[in-house]
């Protein structure tokens, strides 16, 4: 039997919030003209999950509330907030609403992608209506962004539900052998494919989707059915980086010109799978294990990030409760993003937040 009193536990509890678990990341593009540099802020995976009348699981609100505050107090500023898909557990516009009314203190403008929690139950129709378009590009100060729908997957399964509740529920598991593989889809990829003629080939272009555009895990779906084909659009680009979410955990990788990053989530941590079905030109050897969630401390294993896109190279700086610190860094030597303690570059330092 334990010794440790409820004072002291709380005592515990609180020494550990204040030593990380923010659950958002920070984005710095830098450019050799420093009056061109920018950050912004990505917050994703927030679950909002309804109850009943206007009861919400308190902790999945407390995470996405806790990120916006946050978020406000960033300084220097964020020109702008991605948010990176899952607003809400089973995509009913109570969900959705509430989840935007939780968003809606953040001083700057939102950029959403929409994750399969946020579509499943209409397929996109009160999102497109209410949040934001599934799929859209624009450039903010030299740099091409492109948001794309990833988890998109085939009619058959679409079509085989008895009902829209069904098909959410069954897409809403992590390792339900009855869900389906995400996927970008031909016609998106045809309209990425002449969007991105009109982008200079030195231009850094960021891409955010939902699900990893890379083929990590298929039994928890952390996989995108056509990633190869989208990754083979972003090949003649010289710096390209796409950051998701839907993981919730640290991921990082290379693919040719393609860095690879994962945010955490707001609402709670998956641990690694057991097993990653890896493909050698996948995933690096994954050096980070993160803890599993303590059930009696909400925050554990969430985490927050600060991501520094420096010269189109991403390194991100992670802090875990109950966890050492890291840094994921990318090496020009190995040309791949590599864990290593953090280290000031180049005399530059990162904006904090300030309580
Ligand atoms: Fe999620
Ligand atoms: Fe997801």
């Amino acid at each position: 039997m334990s010794t440790l009193n409820r004072r002291d536990f709380l005592k515990g509890a609180g020494a550990i919030m204040v030593g990380g678990g923010l659950p958002l990341s920070l984005v710095e593009l830098a450019f050799a003209d420093k009056a061109q540099n920018f950050t912004f802020a990505y917050i994703s995976d927030s679950h909002i999950q309804h109850i009943k009348g206007n009861k919400f699981v308190r902790n999945w609100d407390r995470g996405l509330i806790r990120a916006v505050a946050e978020a406000n107090l960033m300084d220097p500023k964020p020109d702008f907030i991605m948010y990176g898909g899952d607003l809400a557990q089973l995509g009913t516009k109570a969900e959705i609403d509430h989840g935007l009314e939780l968003l809606s203190p953040l001083s700057q403008k939102i950029n959403f992608v929409i994750g399969e929690h946020d579509y499943y139950l209409d397929l996109g129709e009160y999102w497109e209506k209410k949040v934001s378009p599934l799929h859209y590009s624009f450039d903010h100060k030299g740099v091409h962004f492109v948001v794309l729908n990833s988890i998109l997957t085939y009619d058959d399964w679409i079509n085989k539900w008895p009902s829209p509740e069904e098909r959410m529920n069954q897409m809403a598991g992590l390792d339900n052998p009855n869900g389906s593989p995400f996927m970008v889809g031909e016609k998106q990829r045809e309209w990425l494919k002449k969007d991105l003629s009109k982008v200079a080939k030195d231009t850094p272009v960021v891409v955010f989707s939902h699900s990893p555009l890379q083929k990590i895990y298929k039994g928890w779906n952390f996989w995108t059915e056509d990633a190869e084909d989208v990754q083979a659009l972003l090949k003649p680009f010289n710096k390209v980086t796409v950051l998701y979410g839907h993981v919730h955990q640290i991921q990082y990788n290379q693919i040719g010109n393609i860095s690879f990053h994962s945010a955490m989530a707001t609402a709670w941590p998956w641990p690694y799978p057991q097993t990653y079905a890896q493909v050698e030109t996948h995933l690096p050897k994954l050096t980070v294990q993160m803890n599993r969630a303590d059930p009696f401390f909400e925050r554990d294993a969430t985490g927050w990030q600060m991501i520094d896109v420096y010269s189109g190279n991403v390194a991100l700086n992670y802090s875990l409760p109950e966890n050492e610190g890291r840094s994921v860094a990318f090496n020009p030597k190995t040309g791949q993003p590599e864990d290593k303690k953090y280290q000031a570059q180049q005399g530059r330092t990162l904006p904090q937040t300030h309580y």
